[in-house]
Parts: C-alpha cells; structure tokens; sequence
C-alpha cells in the first residue's frame, strides 16, 4: 500500500474493510453473548474482561503491524523504548483521547441505566453531528450545507433501523439478546448489555433526561476523542516533513510506522483504564471464576475482530476522517441488521427498509459534495491541497479558504 497518500482505490478499500470488521464484530458480539434455551452448561463471559484483552489484542496487533515496519525484534524494541517510553510526553498525549474515552465509557453505565436501549440507541446516533461540530472547531473543517443535509438524512435513516430493530413488540428471544449488545462495535456497549438492561433494579428511580444528557455527552466524547486521534495522527513529524524521520539517530518510521506508533501509546492507556474496569465492575466474579470464565473459541474471534476493528479505525482517521468512520459504523449497524435477519430469520418491517435506504443515500449525498468540492476548490482535501502544491493545512479556516479561492480565482483570470 502507498503510504504517503492514498488513492481513490485503497480509501474505498479502507471504507469497506472498516464497515466489514465492524459488522462481524457486532454480529459476533451479540451471537457470543446469547445462551440457547437448553444450554444449562453454558456460562457467559464477564464484559470487561474482554474489552480488557480486546485492547490488549490491539497493542500486540500494532506492535506486529510495527515489526513488518521495522523488520527486526531487536529494532523494533528499540522503537518502543525510544518513541512510547522516552517521549513520554508525546505517549501522554495519547492519555487524553483515552481518558475521554472512559469518561465516555462510565457515561454509557449511567446513560443505560436511565433509558430503554431504543431511546439511548437514537440518541446517541447525535454523534453523527456533534462530530461534524467538533471537527469545525478543532481542525476547522467546514462542512457545506449538503453535507450537513446528508449527515441530517444519515441521521434520520440511522435512527430509523434502530428503532425498527429495538422496537420491544417485535423482539424474539435471539433478538432481544441481540438488543443488548446492539451497538457491540463500541466496546462497553457490549459491557452493558449483559447487565445494564433498561429494567433497572426494583426500587431504583429512573431518570430519562439525565439518562439522554449523559447520552449526549457520550456523543461528544466520541466526538472529541475520534477527532484528537485524527489531528494526532495527521500532524505526526513524518507526515508534515514528507516522512523524514522522526529525530537523528532514531530509527526511521515511515506514516504508518507512526501510526502504530500513536496507536500503541493510545492503547496502553485504554488498557490500563480496561484492567481498572475489570476490578472494579467484576473484580469479585474474577476472583471466585477466574478471569477467562466463560470464554470459548466465539470469544477469541470476538477480541480478534475487536483488534483489527481497532486498526482499521485508526487508518480511517489517519487517511479518511471522523466523518467517514461514522458512515462506516452506521453502513454497519444496517449489515449487522441485515446479518441478524439471515441468521435467525427476524423479519424487519418498513422503517427498518426506508432506514437503510436513507443510509445508503446520504453517503452517496455527502460522496458526491466531496467531488464537487475537489473539482472546485481544496476544502478539506489532502489529495486536492497536494494536486494544487498549496502549502496550507488541511482543514483551514473560513477566511483563508475564501481568501484562496479569491487567488485562485485571480490566477486563473
Ligand atoms: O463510538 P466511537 O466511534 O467513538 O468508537 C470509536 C472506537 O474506536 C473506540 O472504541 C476506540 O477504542 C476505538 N479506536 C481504536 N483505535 C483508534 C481509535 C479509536 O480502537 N486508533
């Protein structure tokens, strides 16, 4: 694969492998937390101890991904020593996307104990927007008002699954399980789908509009942590030096050397945070269990899709955006819809068809404003800016884009 930028092909290739991992992992999420009626031997896995090896999958997945890279164990020790060690603070900052993300994480307890699943699913399908918002403030990415228009009718279409596939009147016993783990591709949704149904505990009070502020705050933590990977990885020394190395003396790393590199340090966080979480939510059944209780050969494709998830995002941020990686999750939600209705025969009705109809739709909306875009101008495109050799960020602000088009315009006249 080129590295350095990617060709229409390969991104369309990521696209499609990021919507693929993520729609078997939903699938094998919920098919690995369902116990069949009759199974009395069966016993499920604790959550959290497979968030914590599925972050651990996606260390030692980054570090192999890192060993091609550098060709030697010998190198690729000293990688890690130099860049996640001894630049600590450049490991630090990776702490902040991963303390956002247990922010996030505990949000999601708290939201699911206050809400039904379809209430909490809709909602927090705002990550398609609160992300777009985030990307305008941080990296000063401005959308158009058909790309606006086309996450609106992503929205609307993504809510519209959810809420065929959650509505209770409808549910089998297959897919009443599968509702608790309706959004496996998040790693702590799967947490709480076993216990956090939305029947809370006899006498406990619910409160739906913190359970939907909680929810909304979940979207911004979603939003802020995808779009501070992103601006990470793409302001890393060898993508802004044309890959030139990273310091005297260090081994060279290519743009996706570093990407392992960042990705690495991120998941050494989560990990901790994942380890934290087992002790604290299931520290007394690990005790009396063991920590692998209930994990059979469902379970290892579970963390191993989970890791290559985990990889496929960080490339979609790296040479795509936050943006596309929520196309691709709500591309999936639709898959793993449909895969449920293949494998347990769970029929869908209109809204669930209109739905995915609409998903389909809006990419191809906000796909053909890209184009357009590219035609005209460089908003927002790496590939549009290199055509151009124009020496500007990626995502630049308002006034220096209409101030290049007013140039560019000039030129051209
Ligand atoms: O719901 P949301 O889209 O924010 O979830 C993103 C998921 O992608 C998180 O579970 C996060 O752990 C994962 N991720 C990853 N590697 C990255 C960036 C995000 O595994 N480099």
């Amino acid at each position: 694969m080129k590295t350095e930028s990617l060709s229409k092909f390969w991104k369309l290739a990521l696209f499609c492998s990021l919507t693929i991992v993520t729609t078997a992992n939903i699938v094998c999420v919920n098919f690995s937390r369902i116990v069949f009626p009759g199974d009395s031997s069966a016993s499920l896995y604790y959550p959290s101890t497979s968030v914590f090896c599925n972050e651990l999958a996606k260390i030692i997945l980054s570090c192999v991904l890192l060993l091609y890279e550098v060709k030697s164990c010998s190198r690729l020790m000293s990688v890690l020593k130099t860049e996640v060690f001894e630049k600590w603070s450049s490991t630090l900052k990776m702490a902040v996307p991963a303390i956002v993300y247990v922010i996030q994480n505990n949000l999601s307890f708290f939201a699911l104990g206050n809400l039904d699943p379809a209430t909490y699913q809709v909602t927090y399908q705002l990550k398609l927007l609160t992300t777009a918002l985030v990307m305008r403030l941080l990296l000063g990415k401005i959308l158009t008002s058909k790309q606006w228009g086309a996450l609106f009718v992503l929205l609307i279409g993504v809510c519209l699954v959810e809420i065929e596939k959650l509505a209770p009147q409808d549910m089998t016993a297959v897919s009443r399980q599968m509702l608790q783990t309706a959004s496996a591709n998040k790693k702590d949704d799967s947490v709480i789908g076993e216990e956090r149904s939305y029947d809370s505990p006899a006498g406990s009070s619910v409160n739906v509009l913190a359970g939907i502020a909680a929810t909304i705050g979940m979207t911004f933590c979603s939003a802020f942590a995808g779009v501070y990977f992103e601006k990470m990885v793409r302001s890393s020394p060898a993508s802004s030096s044309g890959g030139k190395g990273l310091q005297q003396g260090a081994i060279k790393l290519s743009e996706l050397g570093e990407l392992w590199v960042k990705n690495i340090q991120l998941y050494l966080f989560s990990c901790i945070s994942a380890l934290a979480a087992c002790l604290l939510h299931d520290g007394d059944k690990i005790a009396e269990n063991g920590f692998f209780h209930g994990y059979n050969s469902l379970t290892v494709v579970v963390v191993l899709i989970g890791s290559a998830g985990g990889t496929a995002t960080a490339l979609m941020l790296k040479y795509l955006d936050n943006i596309y990686k929520n196309f691709a999750s709500s591309m999936s939600l639709v898959l793993a819809s449909f895969c449920s209705f293949c494998l347990t025969g769970q029929l869908y009705g209109p809204k669930f068809f209109l739905g995915s109809f609409l998903v389909c739709l809006s990419l191809f909306i906000y796909q053909s404003t890209q184009k357009t875009l590219t035609n005209k101008t460089t908003v927002g495109s790496n590939s549009a800016n290199r055509q151009r050799n124009l020496p500007l960020p990626m995502y630049m602000p308002k006034e220096v884009i209409s101030k290049v088009m007013e140039q560019n315009d000039v030129s051209k006249a």
